[in-house]
Formats: structure tokens, C-alpha cells, sequence
């Protein structure tokens, strides 16, 4: 479903890339096999009873809400607002808003004010539940809905989304009555978006949940022997690291898919980023970013790829209209799809770029629905933890990211951190 291409010849021979992706097969079973490793069959064997409670909490939100706020951080947060915003938006009544993603205030009052005085509910989503960027919008936004619907009023309009047994987070919600759905225990919150994590945002926003799980168990079927065309991806990445290009540039040309950059950026950066090793992740939104990063991506310093993400169907129906006058120049592209202008610019910018030395893979998904972007959330998973073993390291931790909350927690004086 997912498909991908490189012209590889440049860097590493046919047989050597074969010798090299037949290694990495075996990483498959170790992925599956992992503590952690719980994404791997979960397009087959996810929770349906907890599923179908999503669907009937996302039509109650429907029901009584015009906003969402979902309140989450990191991989608590980013899976979610990457498929809303990637497919458009939301199709109802509810709007999806975002909290607890940063610190700022004048984040937390851009969100309030927002809501005015409309009807909103809240999905708090965090594992551990003391994450304190979301704690601290929780607090914020349980307030207001206390204020406005009572305690009970309040506690029918929060949804929690935390560990199955523990943390203050589902102490507090089975106190309170919350409705709950659950982290599960062997899936890291970077691989969690296709669970209560992220499908209760994406069901709200009236996104076809099933159809996002069909297209994520289409690609595991192609994947899942023995990685496929993961397994090409990760291994080329790493031959790429071991030439000295060790920026991975992912660019798309739907600004649409801005936030699934960044869901890929903390996929990749955080699964691989340790040890002193890993690729940098970084993105681009083109033809955009043409205009601002084009010119070191054509001649800056060569150390980085290009990951180009690809939409194979035609998009028709914005056609560049016709004018007499043709005072611009543009009557050549008189009646020619926007669309299809934007497909020649992908493969000029392909072309340009890798004449200027920079190596370039393409990841093609037919379609910008929900199937395609569950195959292609699968086919990252897959080719992360892939490329991470084969790098060496450990895909499903993240000990770096402790280092920043132990200096906040001192300096702010929370009881048990000394200065
Ligand atoms: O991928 C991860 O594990 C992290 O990004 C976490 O999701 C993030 O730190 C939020 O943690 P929690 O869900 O415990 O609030």
C-alpha cells in the first residue's frame, strides 16, 4: 500500500542493499517481541470493546460540544493533531483545540478565549499523569468546566486517557467518575496514536476511525514477514548516516501535513536520538519552504537526505482559470489542474535536489484518507524501529528526556528536588 523508491546505485550496490535488508528482517520478531512492542499487532488485535466506547464517547462529545480541548504532550499529543490536520480538519460539529502541548500562558488564554462561552469537554491524555505541562492545563481547564457545569456537570465532561491501573491521573479519574480510556503498558507514546491516545481526538473530529485501523493493518499485513519496504527505507537510512549525511530532510508539499512532520520528527528523533548516535530529523512543507529553505537544500552543506512524502492520486477541481488579457504570463497553465502543477514541482524539486548532490527517497501514499494515513503511520512505526536496531539502539526509550524535567523540578522547588 505504502510504496517507496530510491535511487540507490550512487551509494550501495543491488546486492549489497539486498545482503543488508535481509539482516534487518530478523528485527521484525524483535520489535514484536519487545516490551514495548505492542504497535506491532495492534491493527489486529486492538482493543474492539474499548474502540467501540471511543465511537460512543466521540458521538456524545458531538453531542454536547463544540470544542475538544485535548490536553497531552509529546506523544500524548502529536499523533492525534497530525491525522485531524493531515485529512483536512474536522468534518462536525466539534472543533478539536489543543492544551498542555508547551508551557506558555499566552497559549493556555489564546485556547480559552477561543471557547467563549460555547460548550466544550475535555480529553486530558498523559501516561504518567504528572507530565507537568499537561497537569498544569488540566488544572485550567477542569476549573472552567466546574465553573460552568457544577463538579458533576464538570466530571461527565472529562475524559481521561492514562494508565490502565496507576498514576494521579487514573487515581483521580476513578475517584472522579471520569470516563476513561487507557495508555496501554507495551506501547510507547510515540507509537501510541492508533489507541485511546489518539483515536477518542480523531473520532471527535468525525475522522473514520475504522477505516484509519484498516489502512494501518494493510500495511502490518505487507510489513509484517518480513518488513518489506520498511525494511529498504531503514536500511538506506542508515547507509545514508554511514556516508556522512546525517540530516534526514522529510518534505511533502501539503501544508496540510505539517503536524505529521513533527508526529515523524519526535518518532524518529526520540526513538533514535542516543548514545551520541541517530539521524536528525528535521521537515519542510514545500512549495513553501522552497521559497525559505530551498536554497540550502540546493547548495548548503551536503550532509543531509531527502525524504520526499508523496501523494500518487490526482487532486482535481482547482483549475488555474483562463484570462485574455494574460497579463501575468500564466495562460500556458490556462484550465491545467493546481494539483497537477504542484506534482511537476515535487518532481523538480526531486530532480534539482539530487543533481545538487543531495540523496533523495520517495514514500508514496495513494491517497490522502484515512486508509492511507493509517498504512503510512504503520509504515514509519515499523521502518523507525527498524532503522533503530539497526543503528544499535534502543527504539522504545527516551532516558534524554528526564534531564530537562530534574533541572525544571529544581528550580521551581517540587518537594524532593533539591537545587
Ligand atoms: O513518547 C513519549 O513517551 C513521550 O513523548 C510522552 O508521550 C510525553 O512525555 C507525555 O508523557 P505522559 O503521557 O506521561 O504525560
Amino acid at each position: 500500500m505504502i510504496d517507496f523508491k530510491c535511487d540507490f546505485r550512487k551509494l550501495i550496490s543491488a546486492e549489497e542493499l539486498d545482503e543488508r535488508v535481509a539482516t534487518t528482517r530478523h528485527f521484525v520478531a524483535r520489535a514484536q517481541q519487545d516490551d514495548f512492542g505492542g504497535w506491532v499487532d495492534l491493527p489486529t488485535n486492538y482493543d474492539k470493546d474499548e474502540f467501540a466506547r471511543i465511537k460512543a464517547s466521540a458521538t456524545q462529545i458531538n453531542s454536547d460540544s463544540d470544542y475538544l480541548v485535548c490536553i497531552g504532550i509529546g506523544g500524548s499529543y502529536l499523533g492525534h493533531r497530525a491525522v485531524i490536520e493531515a485529512l483536512g480538519g474536522e468534518r462536525g460539529r466539534t472543533k478539536i483545540l489543543y492544551a498542555g502541548n508547551s508551557l506558555s500562558a499566552r497559549g493556555l488564554e489564546k485556547v480559552i478565549k477561543q471557547i467563549g462561552d460555547a460548550d466544550f469537554s475535555v480529553n486530558v491524555i498523559s501516561k504518567s499523569g504528572t507530565t507537568t505541562e499537561p497537569a498544569v492545563a488540566f488544572r485550567v481547564f477542569k476549573k472552567l468546566l466546574i465553573d460552568k457545569y457544577g463538579e458533576e456537570g464538570a466530571a461527565k465532561r472529562i475524559y481521561a486517557t492514562t494508565d490502565a491501573n496507576k498514576g494521579a491521573l487514573h487515581d483521580e479519574a476513578v475517584a472522579k467518575d471520569y470516563v476513561t480510556f487507557v495508555v496501554p503498558d507495551n506501547i510507547g507514546g510515540r507509537y501510541s496514536v492508533l489507541t485511546g491516545v489518539g483515536l477518542l481526538a480523531i473520532a471527535a473530529a468525525g475522522i473514520d476511525i475504522d477505516r484509519l485501523m484498516d489502512g494501518a493493518e494493510e500495511e502490518r499485513t505487507a510489513l509484517i514477514s518480513d518488513g518489506g519496504k520498511a525494511a529498504e527505507y531503514a536500511v538506506l537510512r542508515n547507509v545514508m548516516l554511514e556516508k556522512g549525511y546525517d540530516i534526514e530532510v522529510l518534505a511533502n508539499f501539503e501544508p496540510n501535513f505539517m503536524y505529521f512532520n513533527e508526529w515523524w520528527k519526535q518518532l524518529f528523533g526520540e526513538s533514535e536520538g542516543k548514545e551520541n548516535k541517530g539521524i536528525f530529523p528535521a521537515s519542510v512543507i514545500y512549495s513553501t519552504d522552497l521559497h525559505s529553505m530551498g536554497q540550502y537544500m540546493q547548495e548548503g552543506r551536503r550532509a543531509l537526505f531527502e525524504t520526499f512524502v508523496e501523494v500518487a492520486s490526482d487532486y482535481t477541481g482547482v483549475p488555474v482559470p483562463s484570462s485574455d488579457e494574460n497579463l501575468d504570463g500564466l495562460q500556458y497553465l490556462e484550465g491545467r489542474e493546481v494539483d497537477s502543477i504542484c506534482k511537476v514541482a515535487t518532481q523538480a524539486t526531486r530532480e534539482a535536489h539530487a543533481a545538487g548532490g543531495v540523496p533523495v527517497m520517495r514514500i508514496i501514499i495513494p491517497e490522502v484518507d484515512e486508509r492511507s494515513l493509517g498504512a503510512l503511520i504503520y509504515f514509519f512505526e515499523m521502518s523507525c524501529a527498524l532503522s533503530a536496531f539497526t543503528l544499535g539502539v534502543n527504539p522504545f526509550n527516551q532516558p534524554g528526556v528526564e534531564a530537562y524535567k530534574t533541572r525544571m523540578f529544581e528550580l521551581l522547588g517540587k518537594p524532593g528536588y533539591n537545587k
